[in-house]
């Protein structure tokens, strides 16, 4: 690679890969405090994090909509031709909660089955990043559940940054009583042991 083509890729996924991720872990502790009983479960369920963490990338999801797209050919989506050519804005979030798709959609729901969202879009384009950002938010959120004693959101909405791409809190205020100490040393083996070992 030229030096340009690295610099270009290291902001890319530095822009691609932190706001997101940041994002997620902030919404989905925005989201558990709004759900106590989820909460409350995710202490003593350790595996619930992983259906969790794919319903937070439908319900709140980081990336809400991609505006870079055009139509290749003449599209025909339920009697409407998209022109060839045409711009096109892809609405994630919308689709996410598409209720000809998903049942009760704007319910959070940790439980729910064949949850194929679009947070990490689709197709040839899909999030290179998907595995990593998935382990980040299965490892903080779980940690933040347990270590944060009796916490309680200060501020409900929160102030958002004002992008209408990447949807997050600007700070998510939360007051607590503690902070325990660390004691999961499971997690951190299971998460950093190199797979050879
Ligand atoms: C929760 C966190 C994340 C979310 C919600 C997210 C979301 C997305 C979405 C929706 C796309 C599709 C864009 C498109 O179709 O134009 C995408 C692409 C991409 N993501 Fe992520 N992303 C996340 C984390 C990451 C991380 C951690 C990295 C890298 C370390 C990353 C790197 C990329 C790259 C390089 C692409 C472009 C892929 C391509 O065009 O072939 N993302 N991401």
């Amino acid at each position: 690679m030229s030096r340009a083509d690295l610099v270009s890729t290291c902001v890319l996924l530095l822009v691609a890969g932190h706001e997101t991720t940041v994002n997620l872990i902030a919404n989905g502790m925005l989201t558990l405090l709004r759900h106590p009983d989820v909460l409350g479960r995710l202490r003593h369920e350790p595996d619930l994090i992983i259906p969790l963490v794919e319903e937070l990338l439908r319900y709140e999801p980081p990336v809400h909509f991609l505006a870079n797209r055009s139509a290749l050919e003449d599209i025909d989506i339920a009697g409407t031709i998209i022109p060839r050519r045409s711009p096109i804005t892809l609405v994630l979030a919308a689709g996410s909660r598409d209720p000809g798709r998903f049942r009760d959609p704007d319910r959070f729901d940790p439980d729910r089955a064949d949850n194929a969202h679009l947070g990490f879009g689709s197709g040839i384009h899909y999030c290179f990043g998907a595995p990593l950002a998935r382990v980040e938010a299965q490892v903080a959120l779980p940690a933040l559940a347990r270590r944060l004693v009796n916490p309680r959101l200060v501020t409900d909405p929160p102030t958002y940054r004002p992008n209408p791409v990447l949807r997050g809190p600007r700070h998510l205020l939360v007051d607590l009583d503690a902070v325990a100490p660390a004691t999961d040393t499971a997690t951190r083996e299971r998460v950093h042991r190199p797979a050879h070992r």
